[in-house]
């Protein structure tokens, strides 16, 4: 096991073995066409590589690693819905191409497919996973809530938003490293050195999306871009083009975000303007090098061989260097 594509090909077998569509195809076909519509494998390969780097058997991970990727595409059928977006990797989203009924249910049945993938283990495991994978769970729709919030609130601090981060997405990339690690069958400080290290990746990971929802080539991207200029999402662009800008210019952008016109072409070319005149383009990069950073110190205290240690920061700046 050395690289993240021997992870990532380990794992996309098992998913072609795993999922099948079955009875009534309207609930199972919305789940088989997401789920092998591609995505960067990310959390299961994290979750693959943690129990390799504490010294387990990588195919004991397998059934969690894709627990973690149902959960994570359940949870995208329904943000989808939540932030009524036409496009995902590339293709219509499910709700587009059937209905948002079919979302909701199919996602539904995925998010318990999710537990079910984790009966493969026995106690004392199967508890210390279902309980993270719980607690993760919730957080996420914590985070998902507070997102929405933030939608129609002009106030929000750039702490409430770190927070809203790490909790829509970040938990899930520690809970994954945590389950490779538990499963490897290492100390609970350890465990929750890797859940840290994961929980400080996922931060650099949703600010680096936030950067490519304004600035992705729309050739590769897979989602519509200038999506969350649309949702009037107050990311890290924002905060960082507010401080950074003039007074009129933080007047232009409070105005922007409060409007939802029917044809967003001049509200998106406006934004994007902006957040490049105010250096908050610059600003954003910089902070998923720092959060990364702040990583990879975490990573310094985690007791594995250093060519794991190797293995580990090579999936962060892999995070780091992402376009899509
Ligand atoms: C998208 O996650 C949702 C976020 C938390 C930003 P990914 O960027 O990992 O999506 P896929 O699975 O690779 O498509
Ligand atoms: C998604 O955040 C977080 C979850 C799905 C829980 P985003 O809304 O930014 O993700 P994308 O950009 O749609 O992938
Ligand atoms: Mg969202
Ligand atoms: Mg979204
Ligand atoms: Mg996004």
């Amino acid at each position: 096991m050395e690289s993240i594509t021997t992870y990532q090909s380990l794992f996309l077998e098992y998913l072609k073995e795993e999922i099948k569509v079955g009875q009534p195809e309207h609930l199972y076909l919305p789940i088989e066409y997401l789920l092998h519509m591609g995505g960067k494998r990310l959390r299961p390969v994290i979750t693959l590589m943690g129990t390799d780097c504490f010294g387990g058997n990588v195919k004991e991970a397998l059934p969690a690693a894709m627990a973690i990727e149902v959960f994570h595409n359940f949870s995208l059928m329904h943000d989808d819905i939540m932030d009524a977006a036409p496009l995902r990797r590339g293709h219509q989203t499910v709700h587009q191409k059937w209905d948002i009924n079919t979302g909701i249910l199919s996602g539904d049945a995925m998010l318990i497919m999710s537990y079910q993938l984790l009966n493969k283990y026995k106690d004392p495991l199967f508890g210390s996973l279902t309980r993270l994978l719980s607690k993760t769970a919730l957080e996420v729709c914590e985070g998902q809530q507070f997102d929405i919030d933030f939608e129609t609130q002009s106030d929000v601090s750039l702490e409430a938003y770190l927070q809203m981060i790490a909790y829509k997405t970040a938990v899930l990339v520690g809970c994954a490293l945590k389950m490779g690690a538990l499963i490897a069958g290492t100390t609970s400080e350890q465990a929750n050195l890797a859940y840290e290290y994961g929980l400080q990746l996922g931060i650099a990971f949703q600010i680096q999306d936030d950067f490519l929802d304004a600035f992705g080539d729309p050739k590769t991207f897979g989602k519509q871009v200038g999506g969350d200029i649309i949702e009037n999402k107050k990311t890290i662009l924002y905060h960082k083009a507010i401080s950074g800008g003039t007074p009129e210019q933080m007047i232009t952008l409070q105005k922007w975000f409060s409007q939802t016109p029917k044809d967003p072409t001049e509200k998106i070319s406006e934004i994007t303007a902006l957040f490049e005149v105010t250096e908050a383009k610059q600003a954003t990069q910089q902070l998923v090098k720092d959060y990364t950073q702040k990583a990879f110190k975490t990573l310094d205290q985690i007791e594995i061989p250093n060519s794991k240690k190797e293995l580990l920061r090579s999936f962060g700046l892999w995070l780091m260097h992402r376009t899509l």
